[in-house]
């Protein structure tokens, strides 16, 4: 038997890289095993994401500090999967022609086939939307014990065209996996030690999966039925659409225990006019409006969102209108991105908003989200909160977690183990975590 080869991979993006990343490692089998450093590699993967202007650029510079490391190991293939592989295809080997392989993230299933044809000395592009059902073709061999928080894709791609975003093109239309698929793989990260699964879709309440019987299933459906699954503490879901955020989906933050309180559901702004340029197809009046009805399912529940400012035309007006609506709102996490022209999408043919101007938005944005977070965080003072133990912490006798609004929580005194969930007395709210005492 000849010794496993290294493998590298640098996810980017968001987290349906990060489940993508581990179905490939996954796939590529026993042939090899994951190393931490690209300079011992074999094959090195960037699995990339082109949502922003710079977020793609990156990956060129990457590559560029990779190539000389083909010099020392002969034996080194480096491969582009993610987005920035599906909007570019061939112009990646192009423009580096250190690169070997190029997969969209449609193809992946395919990647075994081409990492042997690059051992050939070939090279491999792949970029198309095959009828395959992906992930049933690259389930995993692995039966190794996982943390305790796990991804699980459940929907893929976009039909909503915002004018901004690059996603519907590289990662396609809207697809549901098969609810009895999820339910299965669900299964399967339960045994292997994990206590909560988020479940990930580009538009994740838009799922609309086969289920038993040719069922349709809902995303309130399909959560509703992995909460019966015994050993399962904590369900979350990312990211949703403000328009595909039913009653039922509302009810259900009301209803199931094990959903979590925490959303995470993106605005990108709070002007009328600027919402209908991104062609969002939902006000600010129903996005509020929405929360509110959540709200009352969930009193509790932490909200998150997106932001882009400086989206084209923008003006004084339309930012203060979502300087009004994060006022309103209340985040307890919200990012919030510069506009970046993304090529082919309807929203580069317009004019820009000044740079200096943008950036000030930004900054102003992003001051008065951090405010509200630290108010939502030391809030957390004096109460008690649950948290699934993750790792230990760095001083002895510390662990850190979870909590069920999503807040980094550091136990002083933990007798609990890494996949426990804990009743734990917050103490104290440092910038980026709590402190808390377990009880
Ligand atoms: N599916 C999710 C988000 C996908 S992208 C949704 O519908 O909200 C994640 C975030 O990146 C978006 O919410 C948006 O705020 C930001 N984004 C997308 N395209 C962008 C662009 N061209 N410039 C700046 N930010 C962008
Ligand atoms: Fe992009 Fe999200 Fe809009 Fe789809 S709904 S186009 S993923 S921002
Ligand atoms: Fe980026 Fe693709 Fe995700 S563009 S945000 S990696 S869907």
């Amino acid at each position: 038997m000849t010794a496993p080869k290294k493998l590298f991979i640098k996810t980017y993006g968001c987290q349906m890289n990060v489940y993508d990343s581990e179905r490939m490692a996954e796939s590529l089998g026993d042939a090899y095993v994951e190393t931490k450093t690209a300079a011992d590699a074999d094959m090195i993967l960037l699995n990339t994401c082109h949502i922003r202007e710079k977020a793609a650029e990156k990956v060129y510079s990457e590559l560029g500090r990779l190539k000389p490391l083909k010099a020392l190991n002969p034996d080194l293939k480096i491969g582009v999967a993610g987005c920035v592989a599906q909007a570019e295809g061939a112009e990646i080997m192009r423009r580096q022609p250190a690169v070997d392989l190029v997969v969209g993230p449609q193809s992946y299933h395919r990647l075994p086939a081409m990492e042997a044809r690059v051992r050939e000395g070939k090279t491999a592009l792949d970029t198309d939307f095959p009828e395959e059902d992906k992930f049933e073709k690259m389930k995993g061999r692995g039966k190794a014990a996982r943390a305790p928080s796990a991804f699980l894709t459940v929907q893929e791609g976009c039909d909503k065209f915002c004018a901004f975003c690059v996603v519907p093109y590289t990662r396609g239309a809207e697809v549901s996996r098969p609810a009895t698929r999820v339910l299965a793989e669900a299964c399967e990260l339960v045994e292997r030690g994990v206590r909560e699964v988020t479940l990930l879709g580009q538009n994740v309440n838009a799922y609309h999966g086969v289920g038993p019987e040719g069922a349709d299933y809902t995303l309130a459906r399909l959560i509703r039925e992995i909460a019966k699954i015994d050993g399962l503490e904590r369900i979350r879901y990312t990211t949703s659409h403000p328009n595909d955020m039913d009653d039922a989906l509302i009810a259900a933050h009301g209803e199931v225990d094990k959903l979590m309180p925490y959303l995470h559901l993106p605005v990108q702004s709070g002007s009328d006019r600027i919402l209908k340029r991104m062609n969002r197809s939902h006000t600010a009046e129903s996005y509020l409006r929405l929360i509110e009805r959540i709200r009352d399912a969930r009193p509790d529940i932490v909200m998150s969102g997106d932001f882009i400012v400086g989206f084209p035309e923008e003006t004084d007006a339309d930012f203060e209108a979502t300087m009004d609506l994060v006022r309103e709102v209340k985040y307890g996490y919200a990012y919030s991105f510069k506009y970046s022209t993304r090529p082919g999408t309807p929203a580069a043919e317009r004019a820009l908003v000044d740079a200096a101007v943008a950036d000030d938005r930004l900054q102003r944005l992003q001051a008065l989200i951090t405010g509200h977070q630290r108010e939502i965080q030391t809030s957390m003072v004096g109460r008690d909160l649950s948290v699934l133990v993750e790792k230990s912490g760095r001083d002895a006798g510390q662990m850190v977690g979870k909590s069920e609004y999503l807040h980094s929580v550091h136990i002083d005194n933990a007798t609990a183990s890494v996949g426990d969930v804990v009743r734990v007395r917050i103490v104290d709210a440092k910038t980026n975590s709590l402190t808390a005492r377990q009880i």
